[in-house]
């Protein structure tokens, strides 16, 4: 978001907290952690920001949004209510049921023992899912029911994920093709975005434990006009009308994730915000100003906006630290960027580096995006290929077969 806004073309200044080694060559960094809020509803004052821009779901959840709007501070994203539909599942499903929108079949349990009676009642394959936040690691799917029950003691009874386990969903576990669908709301604007998909699990061919997304491109091939429009129809509109019904209405990035089953899409989750890896991959095909749309957000007057997208294609993969999702070793030197700028289109997004000494080190599970555009996937994807293989540290992971599906070759 921080290149997406330093390409705009109108005067400005960026600020970014915490930032990383990548937004500090496009930005001003600021030393204040995302949950400092009190420290950031000052560095606002104090630096005079016209318009904030919020990245993670934590902040969100923890109500930054409200802290904002109550000292008079322009902000794009949504209140701690409307977060809700990400930061609580449980919440999620019974509002998606009461909008009769299509979603995988399941219920919400605040009791091990009840959870546990409604498994062993499943003869076919659920997930079982942490109702908090857990940094997409709190999602287990389950095509043998027996392993769902052992995953349930993990999270409720030696509360593996903490709070975030206090209740869990359990739903049924669908086939399909997946699809995530990025939608900018205000007001009663629903302005849908892009499309992308997401590679959630750890190694290529989808092997391995689920992470925060190992890569993305888009826009997603399976994406049709005729699709989106009942996305629309059937998903956005019912959920943006029934938050709104129930005090909390949206404003921001809502993202929705789907399955395209043979009965249609349904919902998986909801996130209030940009994805990431797909917002790289989202925004490298942003034709017009990504400014312009934020403020546009904030301002309620989404209608009045112009938002281009390029035809092309954008693969991004993900580059991390080995052992992701589990523990990692951080302070890893990483070379090789100096390289990438020679590959047209191409753009190494950071996400855990600092700089040390003068050197780029990790320092984070997911540690750089590197994303490209190219009139087709197979072009992109040789770009991002050529990159992602030209860069070099230790330990590092990365999945070989993103935007394969979508590739003729
Ligand atoms: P979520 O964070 O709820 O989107 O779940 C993370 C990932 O788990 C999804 O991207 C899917 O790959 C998988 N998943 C979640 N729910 C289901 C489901 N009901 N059926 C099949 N796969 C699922
Ligand atoms: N890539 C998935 C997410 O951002 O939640």
């Amino acid at each position: 978001m921080v290149w997406a806004l330093s390409r705009s073309p109108r005067e400005k200044q960026i600020f970014c907290a915490p930032g990383n080694a990548g937004t500090r060559r496009l930005a001003t960094n600021l030393a204040i952690k995302i949950d400092e809020v009190d420290r950031l509803v000052e560095a606002a004052k104090t630096h005079k920001i016209d318009l904030t821009i919020v990245g993670p779901e934590a902040p969100l959840c923890a109500g930054l949004v409200d802290r904002f709007q109550a000292a008079g501070l322009r902000i794009v994203g949504p209140t701690a209510a409307a977060a809700r539909i990400e930061g609580d599942k449980g919440y999620a499903k019974r509002l998606m049921k009461q909008a009769c929108i299509p979603t995988a079949e399941g219920r919400a349990f605040e009791l091990y023992e009840s959870a546990r009676e409604y498994i062993a009642t499943r003869d076919t394959g659920v997930v079982v899912k942490a109702s908090g936040l857990a940094g997409g690691k709190g999602v287990f799917v389950c095509p043998d029911p027996a392993d769902a029950l052992l995953v349930l003691e993990r999270i409720m009874m030696e509360r593996v994920l903490g709070t975030a386990g206090d209740c869990v969903v359990v739903e049924e576990l669908l086939q399909g093709e997946e699809l995530s669908v990025f939608a900018a709301v205000s007001d009663r604007t629903i302005y849908v975005l892009e499309t992308a998909q997401d590679y959630k699990r750890r190694d290529d061919a989808d092997h391995g434990p689920n992470t925060g997304g190992m890569g993305a491109y888009s826009p997603a091939r399976i994406a049709t006009d005729e699709l989106l429009d009942r996305i629309q129809r059937d998903i956005l509109v019912p959920i943006v009308d029934a938050m709104r019904n129930d005090g909390c209405p949206f404003q921001g990035i809502l993202y929705a994730g789907l399955m395209v089953t043979p009965g249609g899409p349904k919902v998986l989750e909801f996130n209030c915000r940009f994805g990431d890896p797909e917002a790289q991959a989202l925004l490298m095909r942003l034709d017009s100003d990504f400014l312009d749309l934020m403020e546009a957000i904030a301002d309620n007057r989404l209608e009045e906006v112009d938002v281009r997208w390029k035809p092309d294609s954008s693969v991004c993969v993900v580059m991390a630290a080995g052992g992701y999702p589990d523990s990692y070793h951080s302070g890893k030197v990483i070379g090789g960027l100096d390289l990438v700028h020679r590959i047209p289109d191409t753009q190494v997004f950071h996400s855990g580096t600092v700089d040390q000494n003068g050197l780029t080190v990790s320092s984070g599970g997911r540690v750089l995006s590197v994303t490209a555009i190219g009139c087709d996937v197979d072009t992109a994807r040789r770009r991002a290929y050529q990159a992602v293989d030209s860069i070099r540290f230790d330990g590092v992971h990365f999945r070989r077969d993103i935007g394969q599906r979508a590739a003729s070759s």
